[in-house]
């Protein structure tokens, strides 16, 4: 799959005016941030805060390579974006928002058909800077999950990959904080200091959200991440797309199309985990993919533990969801703050006055889907949403297994596996759906997830692979290079 036909889907820009990027100030831009004095002190003021953040929490002893990245020029959805050659830290971090429609309305909640906010509104100011503070600290702390991650590259191809991931998460965090210097004042300003201060997993300043404390550890790690806590972004980004709010509209629908690089990076990581896997055991004739010490032995991944990395990464970024059931989602959704997903395109009056939305519960003990308020049900029909859309990418995976004649398919685990917050925060499930007591849990939670053992085999595979056109043995070659380069070009000049 290409990337193009991933972000063809998007389809949330309008096609016929082209917005160029400014790149001759400081701050490249296409709000024009020339004519507004106070906010253009403000930001370049916070510039050297973010280099320095960069420095020290980015891609780590990088500052020297080259890196084949592509930079937005413009904002249309056709050819936006230039490849070049960069060193990072000059990467051109900057302001960049989708095109405004004219004549759009606020989509959903109490004050539908109304016309969009350009300003923020007075009653809902609190609300809607959390929306955004959320948002942007998710961000940077991505960028520091992957901070070592360069080092153990299982090609060039992919540490350009990675780096193309850390610059564009780097430019969500501006694409946030300009929102917040711009329209939030004073505290505004604060947050967006306060981002830069945050780091992932640090015990006294941590992330705000749970995944994002997680470790990368390694590059299995980080295809899972692209493919499942990215995809977590690409549905929180298309609900604030919806927003009345027009300028946080704007900056997400952009931001949606430099997010499907990164649910591409996922995406065909795995696949090609797979390809190589399946390769290897068709060489050496072993068909029963649960033979993990044979497996193994060929020096690739083994199924079994490729299906506990899915029930891992699968189960937490569910929980950025939230509660299926939630007040704050409807209040937002209500005040037309944020919408669901695809909300132009959903049959309904977009207020849910009287509707209703099957949730998932437990109920005497077992799993029904119950009618709850739609309103309040707003974060559990963005997360099956969001369960429907990696559903998509694991069918393409399993379609690897087939042609390579092998009998094995990925699954998503059950809804209510492993999750700390949420309907089913307080109770122990199988992947099956299988409701199990504390004790069975831990004695029997290695059957899912991964243990210490196969934590220290993937990392036995992380040998880095730095010479042009080699891949590390546990993962195929793509089969088109980016820009359609060929797999053996020099996508990072080390020096
Ligand atoms: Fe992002
Ligand atoms: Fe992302």
């Amino acid at each position: 799959m290409s990337e193009e036909s991933i972000s063809a889907g998007l389809g949330t820009l309008r096609e016929d005016s082209m917005v160029e990027v400014n790149y001759d100030e400081l701050i490249p831009n296409n709000v024009d941030l020339s004519t507004d004095l106070r906010l253009k002190r403000a930001l370049e003021s916070w510039q050297p805060k973010f280099l320095d953040w960069w420095k020290v929490a980015g891609p780590a002893d990088t500052r020297e390579f080259e890196v084949y990245l592509r930079t937005a020029v413009g904002v249309d959805p056709k050819g936006w974006a230039k490849f070049d050659y960069l060193k990072m830290p000059e990467y051109r971090w900057g302001i960049l928002l989708a095109p405004k429609e004219e004549g759009r309305m606020i989509p959903c909640g109490k004050h539908k058909g109304e016309p969009v906010w350009q300003e923020v509104p007075g009653e809902y100011r609190a609300m809607l800077r959390r929306l955004v503070v959320v948002q942007g600290d998710t961000e940077p702390a991505s960028v520091e999950q992957q901070r070592y991650l360069s080092k153990t590259a299982p090609s060039l191809y992919d540490m350009r990959n990675l780096f193309q991931v850390n610059v564009e998460e780097g430019r969500h965090l501006w694409a946030m904080v300009y929102l917040l210097v711009k329209y939030f004042g004073r505290d505004g300003r604060e947050e967006a200091e306060a981002l830069l201060q945050r780091r992932s997993a640090d015990a006294d300043r941590p992330r705000i959200l749970g995944a994002f404390n997680e470790e990368t550890p390694d590059w299995l790690s980080f295809f899972m991440f692209t493919f499942f806590t990215d995809r977590d972004g690409k549905m929180q980004l298309e609900s604030l797309a919806q927003s009345g709010f027009d300028p946080l509209s704007r900056s997400c629908r952009f931001m949606l199309t430099e997010e499907a690089h990164h649910m591409f990076v996922g995406e065909t990581g795995i696949a090609r985990v797979i390809q190589r896997t399946c390769d290897a055991m068709n060489e050496a004739g072993i068909t029963n993919a649960r033979d993990i010490e044979a497996v193994r032995n060929l020096g690739v991944i083994d199924l079994p533990t490729l299906q506990k990395k899915v029930n891992f990464h699968g189960s937490v970024s569910r929980d950025l969801f939230g509660s299926e059931v939630s007040t704050n989602a409807a209040n937002a959704f209500n005040a037309g703050l944020k919408g669901r997903f695809g909300e132009t395109k959903i049959d309904d009056d977009h207020q849910l006055e009287g509707a209703v939305y099957p949730v998932t519960r437990l109920v005497d003990g077992c799993f029904i889907d119950e009618d709850v308020p739609a309103l309040s049900a707003i974060n559990a029909r963005l997360l099956d949403d969001y369960i429907k859309d990696c559903q998509g990418g694991i069918k393409r995976w399993n379609k690897v297994f087939e042609k390579a004649g092998i009998d094995f398919q990925i699954t998503q685990p059950h809804k209510a596996f492993s999750r700390m917050i949420g309907e089913f925060a307080d109770i122990f499930v199988t992947t099956d759906g299988e409701i199990i007591s504390e004790q069975e849990w831990n004695q029997r939670k290695t059957e899912w997830l991964c243990t210490d053992e196969d934590n220290v085999y993937i990392q036995s595979l992380m040998n880095p692979c730095m010479k042009k056109g080699e891949y590390a043995g546990w993962i195929a070659s793509p089969r088109i290079g980016i820009n359609n380069q060929p797999g053996d070009f020099e996508y990072v000049k080390i020096g």
